[in-house]
């Protein structure tokens, strides 16, 4: 058997699993899992200190499932108390705050921890991840939004889920579909269920949104060097709008990212000969 994967059992028979949470500090980590087993909301913040465990029964489908849950502090003073709890892991609650961009842009390095943690022989494709985009809630602050958090969520296989720990939206759904991946996965004999986690668009999609998303120009937009003539700019377009066009590409964020690249060519084509 792989490390990592619990030990098959039987339909109907209980099944224990072990949760951790990911994330920066101060994103609402433990505020989720806290709403989801105790259905209340603390304003005040209290960090974890290092790591927070408990124990809860949940029924999937009929299925009793015993979580272990690891809930780990996310500021850097205790990487190493966390660095031991990363192995022998079925499911990861990856959380960033949505009026925080850094917070969102650390999610490659938690994984980078992981992933180091594991070592040469642990396998991360045995794991199921949700990304909760947390404080939902923080309307005047968000600064991340839904297609560029579902579109890092959905390039890499893993589920994402808009959340509030403090009003409860999305918490009990993002909980649901987690336990429910996870007992697909392992009734399934550690193969992804094709409907949970499958990734309907391609990775070059979702890098060229990313890109155009993050550039500072028309030119870099297209992708094409300042001063590039109308027969490389036109290039450049047909080949991202084939790529991005809203008929061809359900990756998140594509219909903007068509438009932008349209009012890209435009603009550069005004002001070439
Ligand atoms: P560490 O344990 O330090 O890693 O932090 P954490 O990620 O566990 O954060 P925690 O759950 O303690 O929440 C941090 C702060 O954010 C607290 O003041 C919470 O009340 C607040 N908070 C958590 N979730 C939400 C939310 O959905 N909306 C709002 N508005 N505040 C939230
Ligand atoms: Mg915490």
């Amino acid at each position: 058997m792989e490390a990592g994967m619990p030990k098959r059992k039987e339909p109907g028979k209980s099944l224990r699993i072990k949760v951790i949470s990911m994330g920066n500090a101060e994103v609402g980590k433990s505020c989720i899992i806290k709403r989801y087993c105790e259905k209340r909301f603390v304003p005040k913040y209290l960090a974890t200190i290092g790591i927070d465990y408990g124990v809860t029964k949940v029924y999937i489908k009929d299925r009793e499932i015993k979580v272990n849950i690891f809930d780990m502090a996310g500021h850097p003073f205790f990487y190493e108390v966390r660095n031991e709890f990363y192995k022998d892991t079925q499911g990861v609650i990856l959380v960033y705050d949505v009026s925080q961009k850094d917070s969102f842009e650390a999610l490659d390095s938690w994984l980078a921890e992981m992933k180091q943690e594991l070592g040469p022989h642990g396998n991360m494709d045995n794991i199921i991840f949700t990304v909760c985009a947390n404080k939902i809630d923080c309307t005047k602050h968000r600064c991340v939004d839904e297609s560029e958090g579902r579109l890092w969520a959905e390039s890499r296989g893993f589920l994402y889920f808009e959340t509030s720990a403090q009003t409860g939206e999305g918490i009990n759904e993002m909980f649901q579909m987690f336990y429910s991946a996870i007992v697909d996965f392992c009734e399934n004999g550690g193969k992804r269920p094709g409907t949970n986690v499958s990734i309907s668009f391609t990775k070059e999609q979702a890098d060229n949104i990313r890109r155009i998303r993050n550039s500072k120009d028309s030119w870099d937009m297209l992708g094409v060097k300042p001063g590039a003539t109308r027969d490389e700019v036109n290039k450049a377009y047909r080949k991202l709008a084939v790529l991005l066009h809203p008929d061809k590409c359900v990756a998140p964020g594509s219909e903007d990212a068509f438009k932008a690249v349209v009012n890209a060519r435009t603009a550069l084509l005004k002001n070439i000969k």
